[in-house]
């Protein structure tokens, strides 16, 4: 396969008004464009800027890569990774799991960088247009699902507004991996009837505006994603909105990874208990997380206030 040009995503003009009444949005990307309401029905064409050609258009599949362990990627996951043409992927994707990316195919890395520095949203959604745009096949390979607090919502929609054929493979997220890890439910019957899923982090930074209220409620399971800095303050919302500070707490660390990491605790002895995490981390609070606690170790909760089990198969 030839090499892929070098894209530079400054070069992307998107949804400029064309002259052509027959064309409803353009987007072009280096001599090729994309235009919206020319063809017969009324979709997207692909030209080649230099001969007026249409061409076969790429597609976007956004691929959620699960926790890490490659045997928790859906064989669809798989099989879309060997068929690739290009993989863009972030930080939280498991080595085992690059491992199945096809051996032509070409990986962009847009996760944090030495600077400690992300590749910004936008620059990403308009690598992924750029990419499908030149007839590629394009994964997006997400951590856990890309419907889970993985921003895989403002990739699909800059792909539609863009026109371009957009899919998505789902992917273990990391709260029901960490639920399986922890052998403890996120809902039973008699002990939680629900589950809300949260961030743990403001866009902004810090805490979170959450209801917390709503979460204290007993007989109910809040998964919390990115929030090991803020456990703390969760936990001093969550009791002062009156969830008994005796409520169990399961912390997992690296789910599925190799240096996966277990923790049974309490909503009261929580900050402690995360002090010398380094994340990533899933909580799983509420009495389902008891289940792990009674089965195993609860009488060692009960005189130290945290358990840790580590490397537990
Ligand atoms: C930006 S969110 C992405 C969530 C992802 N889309 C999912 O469905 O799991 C990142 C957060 O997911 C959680 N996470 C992702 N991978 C994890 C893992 N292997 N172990 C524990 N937590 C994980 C952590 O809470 C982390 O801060």
């Amino acid at each position: 396969m030839a090499a892929l040009p070098t894209i530079p995503t400054s070069e992307i003009v998107e949804e400029s008004r064309a002259p052509d009444s027959r064309v409803r949005t353009m987007v072009e990307c280096g001599n090729l464009m994309a235009v919206r309401g020319h063809g017969r029905d009324g979709g997207l064409v692909v030209l080649d800027g230099g001969t007026g050609r249409a061409m076969a258009g790429g597609c976007i599949w956004l691929v959620g890569a699960g926790p890490g362990d490659p045997e928790l990627l859906t064989l669809k996951a798989a099989r879309l990774l060997g068929e690739a043409d290009v993989v863009v992927y972030d930080r939280l994707v498991g080595d085992g799991v690059l491992d199945l990316i096809g051996p032509s195919a070409r990986r962009l890395y847009v996760g944090k960088r030495k600077s400690n520095h992300s590749v910004p949203q936008d620059e990403v959604n308009r690598l992924l247009v750029a990419l499908a745009l030149q007839g590629l096949n394009v994964v997006r390979l997400k951590g856990g699902d890309p419907f889970m607090f993985g921003r895989g919502g403002e990739e699909m929609q800059a792909a539609r507004e863009a026109g371009v054929p957009c899919h998505v493979a789902s992917g273990v997220s990391s709260a029901l991996a960490a639920s399986a890890a922890i052998g403890a439910p996120l809902t039973h019957r008699g002990l939680a009837q629900s589950v809300t899923f949260v961030t743990g982090h403001a866009a902004s930074g810090g805490e979170p505006d959450l209801d917390w209220a709503a979460l204290a409620r007993p007989n109910h399971t809040v998964a919390v994603y990115m929030g090991l800095t803020t456990a703390p303050a969760i936990a001093a919302r969550l009791i002062a909105a009156g969830r008994a500070r005796s409520t169990p707490v399961a912390v997992v660390e690296n789910v599925s990874r190799e240096n996966e990491r277990r923790l049974v605790t309490t909503l009261g002895a929580l900050p402690e208990a995360v002090a010398s995490l380094s994340g990533p981390v899933i909580l799983v609070i509420g009495e389902t997380a008891g289940l792990a606690m009674v089965e195993e170790i609860d009488a060692r909760i009960r005189k130290t206030g945290t358990v840790s089990r580590e490397g537990q198969a």
